[in-house]
């Protein structure tokens, strides 16, 4: 008698594997919750430019170059990226990481970033300190409002969070952009590397 077709004899094809990588990523959720991104910053961005959180499975997609323009990132692997997102996924640990995405391209491509981590506080009344970090617009991507969008976008969860505050620190000659982003200069940063 002719065998039955088994499907699971047959190897998926690589348009079936790229589908269902596809499907994956749609439907992956990120570092922080969507309901965090504000929409009416997310309309002032270029055509095809989106907002979200990072992901897991944002290894290779631009997130890493972005931050290499902002300061050595090293030679990490895919593990390592995905144990340190898994650390900084946790309940309660306070990492907002946002992203850019370009989706005019294929596949899309992250072309900014940049992070608030809540601190929570005994001072204030229990009070939580918005940080913002590690804010890096790729090199070709610079003078499109990206870093301004980012620094709104973050502003925004840091509010929704319920921080009191947001600070950063900055070097004097990025001092003129987060002024234009509505920072002012406050009080002096101190350091002690180790
Ligand atoms: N000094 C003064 N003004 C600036 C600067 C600057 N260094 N950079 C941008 N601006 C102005 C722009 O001209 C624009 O002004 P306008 O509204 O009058 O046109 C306004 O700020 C908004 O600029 P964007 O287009 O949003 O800036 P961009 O998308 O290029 O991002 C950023 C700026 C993030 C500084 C980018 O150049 C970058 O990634 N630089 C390298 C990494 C870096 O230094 N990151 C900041 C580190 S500090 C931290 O992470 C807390």
């Amino acid at each position: 008698l002719p065998q039955p077709c088994r499907r699971q004899d047959t190897p998926p094809t690589p348009l079936t594997e790229n589908i269902s990588q596809l499907a994956a990523t749609m439907t992956e959720t990120g570092i922080f919750s969507a309901d965090l991104l504000s929409l009416e910053v997310q309309a002032e961005l270029p055509q095809g430019y989106k907002f979200r959180a990072l992901r897991r499975s944002d290894y290779d997609t631009g997130f890493l170059d972005c931050l290499r323009v902002l300061t050595t990132v090293g030679d990490i692997s895919k593990a390592q990226f995905e144990a340190q997102y898994d650390t900084m996924s946790r309940p309660g640990s306070g990492y907002y990481i946002l992203v850019v995405e370009d989706t005019n391209t294929s596949p899309p491509r992250v072309v900014g970033t940049g992070a608030v981590i809540v601190e929570r506080k005994f001072i204030h009344g229990l009070g939580s300190v918005g940080h913002i970090e590690d804010i890096a617009v790729a090199k070709d991507q610079q003078g499109k409002k990206l870093g301004l969008r980012i620094i709104q976008a973050l502003d925004y969860i840091a509010a929704n969070t319920g921080c009191y505050k947001t600070i950063l620190d900055c070097s004097e000659a990025n001092e003129g952009f987060y002024v234009k982003c509505g920072f002012r200069r406050a009080g002096l940063e101190m350091a002690h590397y180790h």
